[in-house]
């Protein structure tokens, strides 16, 4: 989340784990409000992306996280998980980021409208 962001009244944040059940090599595929939403630890910081790649259908959280990236499992889409750039031909377009905020040692997303 950047600091210049501003936050809309209606905005919801959304519990979704505590941040010890995160893993720096296995991202976590979570479901809020129908949405499939990857949430990935890099270093200290937590992302969350949409996690359906945009190259067929496939779940980004269940693919190969290595140095800040995130490669899909069918094809090998590559994305950058700070800001969802897509690093190759394959995944078509960026992804969309979701907001994050960590409070008393728990994961909170805000999604992106659509
Ligand atoms: S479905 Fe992700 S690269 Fe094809």
């Amino acid at each position: 989340m950047s600091s210049g962001d501003v936050e809309p009244s209606n905005a919801t944040w959304h519990d979704v784990c505590a941040v010890g059940e995160l893993d720096a090599e296995f991202p976590l595929g979570v479901d809020i409000e129908g949405q499939r939403v990857g949430v990935f630890k890099v270093g200290e910081a937590v992302h969350a992306l949409e996690d359906i790649c945009p190259h067929a259908y496939a779940l980004l959280s269940q693919g190969y996280q290595d140095n800040g990236q995130i490669e899909c499992p069918l094809h090998g889409a590559l994305f950058e998980i700070a800001s969802g750039k897509s690093l190759n031909d394959i995944g078509q377009r960026d992804l969309s980021c979701h907001r994050v905020k960590l409070e008393h040692g728990r994961v909170f997303i805000q999604l992106t409208p659509v």
